[in-house]
């Protein structure tokens, strides 16, 4: 039997997709994460553009749905989706507002696990948001019965865009204040899993044991 070895690197296969510069390096694999998060707010194809949101029910039990990544402020360490404010997730963010974020891009094999605290925007934030929004879009926040309220049939559902100020009324842009992006990095030569904490200004960014 093979004695442990501290690092057990495989060699490199003849067909494996080519390594991220940033395989073995810490801040460049925190910046490479970043900068996928912000393309999947642009480039509607990428993998990242449309994240699983995870949020923890009144009652405790754990829920899931797709969300469209609105917005990425590298800066001020912030994601945002838009929603309706009669929907499950915000009752749920209302309660516990820590909610994850997961993002898996299955051709760069890159897992992202972003632990946030949810926030409504309100004022001039809520007013930007509303401007950039599509007539296409606005016109889901036009619907007068909650959403996920039972139907007596699918085609009795009221869009009235006078009663709802366009939708305005049911719009809510979140913003979810990154916290923590757990990075996983798939490869043939050994995976790579880093936490990176933006808890205080002094939390330091690790490896951790894939
Ligand atoms: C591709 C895709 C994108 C979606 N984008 C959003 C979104 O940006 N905002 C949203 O509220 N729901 C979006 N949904 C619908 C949600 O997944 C979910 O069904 C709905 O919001 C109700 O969730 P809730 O009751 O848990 O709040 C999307 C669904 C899919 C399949």
């Amino acid at each position: 039997m093979s004695e442990p070895s501290k690092n057990p690197q495989k060699p490199a296969r003849e067909n494996a997709a080519p390594l991220l510069g940033c395989y073995d390096d810490l801040e460049g694999s925190c910046a490479h994460a970043w900068a996928l998060l912000a393309r999947g707010v642009k480039d509607r194809r990428s993998p990242f553009h449309t994240p699983g949101l995870a949020t923890v029910t009144p009652a405790g039990l754990p829920e899931i749905r797709t969300v469209v990544l609105r917005g990425c402020d590298t800066q001020k360490l912030a994601l945002r989706f838009h929603t309706d404010t009669r929907s499950g997730k915000i009752v749920d963010m209302q309660q516990q507002p820590h909610a994850a974020l997961h993002f898996y891009d299955p051709g760069a094999k890159i897992q992202l696990r972003v632990r946030t605290r949810l926030e409504v925007l309100t004022g001039a934030a809520y007013d930007t948001a509303w401007e950039n929004t599509r007539p296409m879009s606005r016109e889901c926040y036009q619907v007068t019965q909650a959403p996920g309220s039972v139907l007596p049939d699918p085609a009795s559902v009221v869009f009235d865009a006078r009663a709802t100020r366009d939708g305005a009324d049911h719009f809510a842009p979140v913003v979810a204040h990154v916290r923590e992006i757990e990075w996983l990095y798939l490869a043939a030569r050994g995976h790579r899993r880093a936490l990176f904490d933006f808890t205080s200004p002094d939390a330091e960014h690790r490896w951790l044991v894939p």
